[in-house]
This record gives C-alpha cells, structure tokens and sequence, in this order.
C-alpha cells in the first residue's frame, strides 16, 4: 500500500449550534484521485476547509504528512506541500495571468521581495509561469486580465494557480462547476494531466458530475448530513442505485429495487 499523505480522524464541525460534519475520518495515500460527492449543504466545503487547515474543527484532527495541520492557514499549508481552489474561482479580476500566476511561483520561492517589482527581469519566475501557463493551455493569455477570461480559462487559471504552488496534494472545490457539460470533460482531462505532469502525488475534488466522478476516480467518498455515508471504489458505489439516490437527491428510477 502507498503511503498514507493525508489523514482526518474522528472530525466535527459545528457552525453554532449547527452540526455541519460528524465524525468524520478518512485518508488520502498517495496517487489517489478521490471525489467526495453529496448533495447541496451536506458538508463537502466544510471537509475541505477543514483538510487545507482553513478551518480548525470543533472535535478530532487533521494531519498531513504526519504533523497536525488544523487551523495553519494558507501560506503554512503552501509550505507544507498542499493548495487547494475554491468553489467560487478566486482570482485577482484586475491581474493578468501572468500576474496572477506569478504570485503563485514567487510564493513557492519564497522570495521576500515585492512580486510585482523587476518581475520581467526574473528569468526563473518568468519561465516558471510560461511553464504552467503552457500545461494549462493559457500560455496566450499571459497578458490578458483575469477579467476578461472565459468562465472556463477563469477555472483554468484556479486550477494553474494552485499547480503553480507544486503541491503534493491538491483539493479541488468543484472544478467544473460553471462549465457546460460539453466542455466539463476537456476541464478534467487538463487538470488530471497537468497535476501529473507536475508531480502532484494526490488530488481530492468535490464533484456534482456523476459523469466525471465515474471516469476520474480511485475512490468515492459520499457524505449525507455531515457524516460519511460511504467510502468506496466507483464500481461498488455506481452498484448501489440507493447510493446514487442519496447522493444526487433524487428517487431511484421505479423499475430499480433498491
Ligand atoms: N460559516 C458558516 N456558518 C454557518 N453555517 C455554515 C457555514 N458554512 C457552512 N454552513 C452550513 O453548513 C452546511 C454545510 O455547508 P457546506 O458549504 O460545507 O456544504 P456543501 O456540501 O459544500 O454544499 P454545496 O454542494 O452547496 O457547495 C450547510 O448547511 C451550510 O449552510
Ligand atoms: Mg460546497
């Protein structure tokens, strides 16, 4: 078995008297690409928040290569090997790619200086940022502002800026989401290919599309009201029409007994 990078072990969260996950423990080995799947509000974001160290969790514990990473934050967890996206994409609108991309690799190079000053003049940043512009297919849209990107090379550009931080593990808040479902599929082949051409040793996404969550992953994690309702490879769980129902909210077709 490969080893095991990242860990949560008996994780609660309660936002107030709101329990937002139970329980909660599983682990991500390295080369695994995980999908946790469930329906609106059961509790995917929180997971994340709670494995990037985003957010300290009311019980239990989270680690990451070993070490307790509950609460460290961004630049700690960049650090550490680990980046993460967001639901929403997250991008500086008034920054072009390539600035944008540069905030990334400057931070994994820790300079101290101002990322922004005598930045063309940094022949390591410059191809460093041509580098994953180039695996992400953005290679042409280095000087063009986040703004006016489309909705998918704005996805795109989460994604790169994530990659640029050459993580071990990368967690994805709903890649496609935003994208038509023609186009979901060019989206996940590009990330899948570019976390692997740049070393990433293991991703986990929040995914809606049970189409995609069939094809891309090793294993399924489904949670259902804050805990875990199944954790298993994608043939056993597309078995289980009750599963499948549970996930995406709706009754199993009549003619399936479950
Ligand atoms: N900061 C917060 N304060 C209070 N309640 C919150 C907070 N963040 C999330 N919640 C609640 O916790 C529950 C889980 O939220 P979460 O965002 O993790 O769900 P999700 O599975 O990612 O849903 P979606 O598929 O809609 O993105 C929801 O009921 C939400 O309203
Ligand atoms: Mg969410």
């Amino acid at each position: 078995m490969t080893p095991i990078l990242l860990q949560a072990h008996q994780v609660s969260v309660r936002y107030g008297a709101y329990q937002a996950l139970r329980d909660v423990s599983l682990h991500v080995r390295a080369g695994e690409f995980i999908s946790v799947v469930g329906p609106n509000g059961a509790g995917k974001t929180t997971l994340v928040n709670v494995l990037t160290g985003w957010l300290k969790p009311t019980g239990g514990s989270v680690s990451f290569q070993g070490s307790d990473i509950a609460g460290i934050g961004p630049v700690e967890l960049a650090k550490r090997g680990m980046a993460r996206s967001f639901q929403l994409v997250n991008i500086f609108p008034e920054l072009t790619v390539g600035e944008t991309l540069s905030v990334a690799v400057v931070s994994r190079l820790q300079r101290t200086r101002n990322p922004f000053r005598s930045l063309s003049n940094d022949t390591e940043v410059r191809a460093e940022v041509e580098r994953v512009a180039n695996i992400l297919g953005l290679k042409a849209k280095l000087q063009t502002v986040a703004a006016h990107l489309s909705q998918g090379e704005k996805k795109l550009l989460d994604i790169a800026s994530a990659i640029a931080l050459n993580p071990e593990v990368i967690l994805f808040d709903e890649p496609t989401s935003g994208i038509s479902t023609a186009d979901k599929h060019g989206i996940m082949k590009i990330l899948v290919d570019a976390a692997r051409e740049a070393g990433v040793r293991a991703i986990v996404q929040i995914e809606h599309d049970m189409d995609l969550v069939a094809n891309y992953s090793d294993r399924i994690i489904a949670l259902q009201e804050g805990a875990i309702l199944a954790d298993m490879r994608p043939a056993e769980f597309f078995a289980d029409p009750a599963m499948i129902s549970a996930v995406v909210g709706t009754k199993p077709p009549a003619h399936i007994k479950s």
